[in-house]
């Protein structure tokens, strides 16, 4: 496929001294300057609304671009680097308060203009609104957001029509950075690139899909935006959403962006809505308390509870979510997907299992049933790939047989470096290649599901139940028993 070239441009980082933007939107940029796919003209501005030191900004993308990267960072490509970057004041929202960014960029009116928006949803208003008032706005700026766009569906739909008074949808680029990840892109090809597994994809064949977004870490300094979301808004609304509408969606007509998203957005029109009754079944919530932290194995002292973290004596807040979904049409009648993402779990790790339906007669031994195959895709920490098949065991004396994995190991088979999200996700955005970004309806969509649920645990003041930092969580006890939740045993290696 031919790559569209990236013409000259000036990227805006309003939140110039965020913690996203330190910790991926400088260190990808910078990535990829030295990859030198960043070959042409271009600026980036560091807005901030109170002026700091040059050298203590220097000193913090210094940090986060060493912690990023694998190799030590050299001195001259590093200041080749921060002659690209200036820090722009831009106090308040007023004409003048934009004064000194505008008069920048009239400097190189010829550019792109990108908006990267790494603030509060509560400010996208204001910052378009004055964006469109100084004439910074033309046919080729685009804008990028990032999460939370919203905490239910009308507030989604208020920020975007802020943002529709300055931005068209083929403007704006709302970022889900699963959708950056090098494995997360592969589903597209393991889907549509190899006939075997798409002509076995469907329920006829298939008995579960599982998607699990495993984290060890607690909400760390986010507690103020973490109580207001939730596991639920926090990861499954945006993440496993995504990655569930990639397993289940039809093949686009072609790979381009509105034909990608229209698919995807069948699926999660197809998703079937919760009710009290289903919810008290198919839906699970925790919160953990204290407990161990498994991948910092020596710490002697005990991990703090969710509500010591955030310095509150209650919370309903979930901190972790396990549903079973359904996706009501032709293709995915009857299969359950679950859904489950948790902090402070055992372990750090994420994957999709496709657990295939058994052969339906045992042939060498009729008393019991052959575990079906499965496809493990594991996206987090290590990038593989695991076909489970049935073996036969070595030896004379019959048929005795045991699952056996087939490995594919993206570092055995590919020597390079697997780029982070955000560069993948940056270059897309300077090349107006939006496959790989939400668009609105899908968003809406997804609230949708995402208030049935919410509905449900307020109308019935579900509560939490308590898990101990460093275990499974509650899915462990509660979904293994009533819902055959787990991986399946023969495969279990937790
Ligand atoms: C973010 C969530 O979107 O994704 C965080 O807000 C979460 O709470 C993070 O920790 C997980 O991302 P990753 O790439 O580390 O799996």
């Amino acid at each position: 496929m031919k790559k569209k070239i990236i013409e000259p441009f000036n990227i805006v980082v309003f939140g110039g001294n965020s913690d996203l933007a330190f910790r991926k939107i400088y260190p990808a940029l910078y990535q990829r300057f030295i990859d030198n796919q960043l070959n042409c003209n271009f600026n980036i501005y560091a807005v901030i609304r109170k002026r700091i030191s040059d050298s203590e900004f220097r000193l913090n993308i210094e940090k986060f671009i060493s912690s990023s990267s694998k190799n030590d960072i050299d001195n001259n490509q590093i200041e080749e680097f921060f002659k690209k970057i200036s820090l722009t004041e831009v106090p308040n929202h007023t004409i003048e308060g934009y004064s000194t960014l505008k008069k920048e960029l009239e400097k190189t009116k010829e550019h792109q203009n990108i908006y990267y928006l790494s603030t509060p949803a509560s400010a996208f208003g204001d910052i378009s609104i004055m964006l469109k008032k100084c004439n910074l706005i033309n046919k080729r700026s685009k804008v990028v957001l990032e999460k939370p766009l919203g905490f239910d569906l009308a507030s989604s739909k208020t920020i975007n029509s802020q943002l529709n008074k300055s931005f068209s949808e083929d403007q704006i680029y709302r970022i889900d950075h699963y959708l950056g990840k090098e494995t997360v892109q592969n589903l597209m090809v393991l889907r549509f690139a190899n006939h075997i597994f798409e002509h076995a994809w469907s329920s006829e064949n298939i008995e579960s899909v599982q998607i699990t977004v495993s984290e060890s870490i607690g909400v760390e300094k986010r507690g103020d935006y973490y109580e207001q979301s939730g596991a639920l808004l926090d990861m499954v609304q945006n993440h496993l959403l995504q990655l569930l509408c990639l397993i289940g969606m039809e093949p686009p007509v072609k790979l381009e962006a509105n034909f990608v998203r229209d698919e995807k957005l069948k699926v999660l029109k197809s998703l079937r809505l919760l009710n009290y009754e289903s919810a008290s079944k198919n839906v699970v919530k925790g919160q953990y308390t204290r407990g161990k932290n498994i991948d910092n194995i020596n710490q002697k002292k005990k991990i703090p509870s969710y509500l010591e973290d955030i310095g509150k004596f209650e919370s309903n807040t979930e901190t972790f979510v396990a549903i079973k979904a359904f996706i009501d049409n032709w293709r995915w009648k009857g299969t359950p997907f679950y859904l489950r993402t948790g902090k402070r779990m055992k372990r750090r790790y994420s994957d999709i299992i496709i657990n295939f339906k058994p052969v339906k007669h045992n042939l060498f031994n009729n008393d019991e049933e052959i575990p079906g195959n499965a496809l493990i895709i594991t996206l987090q920490p290590e990038e593989k790939i695991e076909l489970v098949q049935m073996t036969k065991l070595p030896g004379p004396g019959g048929y005795r047989y045991k699952p056996v994995s087939l490995k594919l190991d993206f570092l055995d088979s590919f020597s390079q470096r697997l780029p982070e999200a955000y560069e993948r996700l940056i270059i897309d955005i300077l090349r107006g290649e939006q496959t790989l970004f939400m668009r609105q309806d899908e968003l809406e969509a997804a609230w949708t599901w995402i208030e049935s649920i919410k509905k449900c645990w307020k109308n019935n003041d579900i509560k939490n139940i308590l898990y101990e930092s460093g275990t499974w969580g509650p899915g462990d006890s509660i979904l293994n028993k009533n819902h055959s939740w787990t991986r399946k045993n023969n495969y279990e290696d937790n």
